[in-house]
């Protein structure tokens, strides 16, 4: 049995998420719900390779040697049950930077980039930041579950101009983990319209209500015109050290994306990371297992929570990623009000409006903590809301 029950103080430790929170969440006792790493320590095989690295004393040069690309290969394999034998594994420091290394290959400036809002907003960024054009294709929303919207998708993708697709899956923050089907779907269209797909991965291995991951790539039919992007980050809480591991099988696809990212000084790994990389991969099954386990408790602890205390509000129920998305439009306050309103009860947490179309009036919750602080949380939530709603 792993630990998830300690929690670890990160204040003045440069923490984004702790030391950059607001100053009312900093002293209402509460932990920042939002930036997506965890408020969990990492696997014991993790520190113990790391500390192993450091008493080796010299941090140099590090490379994606035999020992790393066979350990994530073989995750890849036994955990996703795609063989990746034939694709170049590409390391970089992040998937961020992978997404705008492939909006800078594979589209000029003022081309178009599809994405799904509402979505991770470094999608957005990445086209932006580029000075390309966002397409988008919004997801559809019931009030209970999203899917994609495949007319649309077949009509932003016709138009020469628009070269690749920003992929989410699984779906950061809607926490869909999309089906065969519907990837299949959406590649044939992406296919037809000469659209290179850019799967971001990352969230692959955390999986909940028993929900299956498809590699995009595996698909048949997938893999010359696509672009796998997966990393140790969020599953095992490495955010930290900084690397990712993209996978293309396209030779042409794969020059032009490693061009780009050579002359940003790609190709390297991390000393501390690689240590980290190998020993997640090649120890830590067991530990992910536990993990996710842990997440579907807190998950479940949040929907019985809201639909006891809170009927007003709606959970959206995840399949997969550690991130919760609450519509809270019942409270009928605007974005500034429903941000300002929830800090003011001490609760830091991801803003809908900033996940592009369709986030207005959502919080996104990040569920990867003890879950004693989850449940201390829930009870500002809960003043939060009935302060609104009496
Ligand atoms: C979908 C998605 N992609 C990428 C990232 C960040 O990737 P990296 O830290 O490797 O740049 C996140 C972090 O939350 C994410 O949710």
């Amino acid at each position: 049995m792993y630990d998830f029950k300690t929690h670890i103080d990160r204040a003045l430790t440069g923490s984004i998420k702790t030391d950059m929170a607001p100053e009312s969440v900093k002293d209402s006792g509460l932990v920042p719900l939002s930036v997506a790493d965890m408020e969990l320590p990492v696997a014991p095989e993790i520190r113990e390779a790391v500390k192993e690295a450091a008493d080796r004393a010299i941090f140099g040069y590090t490379y994606a040697d035999e020992a790393y690309t066979e350990a994530v290969r073989r995750w890849m394999s036994t955990r996703h049950n795609w063989d990746t034998s034939g694709f170049q594994l590409i390391t970089t420091n992040g998937v961020v930077p992978a997404l705008r290394f492939a909006v800078e290959a594979f589209c000029e400036k003022g081309e178009g980039v599809v994405i799904q809002p509402p979505v991770y907003m470094m999608f957005a960024n990445a086209i932006q930041a580029s000075e390309r054009r966002i397409v988008e294709n919004p997801l559809l929303f019931d009030g209970e579950r999203y899917t994609m919207d495949y007319e649309d998708l077949d009509r932003k993708t016709a138009p020469s101009d628009v070269k690749l697709l920003l992929l989410c899956s699984p779906h950061n923050p809607v926490g869909r983990v999309w089906t065969r089907d519907e990837l299949t779907r959406l590649g044939e269209i992406c296919k037809k319209n000469g659209v290179i797909v850019v799967a971001d991965e990352i969230h692959n291995d955390l999986l909940l209500d028993g929900a299956q991951h498809t590699v995009f790539a595996s698909i048949p039919g997938m893999d010359e015109f696509s672009i796998t992007c997966t990393a140790t980050s969020k599953t095992f809480n490495l955010a930290g050290l900084s690397c990712s591991n993209i996978f293309i099988k396209n030779e042409a696809v794969a020059e032009s994306f490693k061009k780009v990212a050579d002359r940003a000084g790609g190709g390297l790994v991390p000393y501390f990371a690689r240590a980290a990389t190998i020993a997640a991969y090649t120890r830590c099954a067991a530990w992910v297992d536990e993990l996710n386990a842990h997440i579907q408790h807190n998950f479940e602890l949040l929907y019985a929570f809201v639909e006891r205390e809170l009927p007003a509000i709606r959970v959206i129920r995840a399949e997969g990623t550690y991130l919760a998305w609450l519509d809270m439009r019942a409270l009928g306050l605007d974005d500034k009000a429903l941000e300002e309103h929830v800090i003011s009860h001490g609760l830091a947490l991801d803003e809908g409006y900033l996940f592009g179309t369709g986030g207005s009036g959502f919080e996104r919750w990040n569920l990867a903590l003890p879950s004693e602080l989850l449940l201390l949380a829930l009870e500002h939530l809960k003043s939060a809301v009935n302060e609104k709603l009496k």
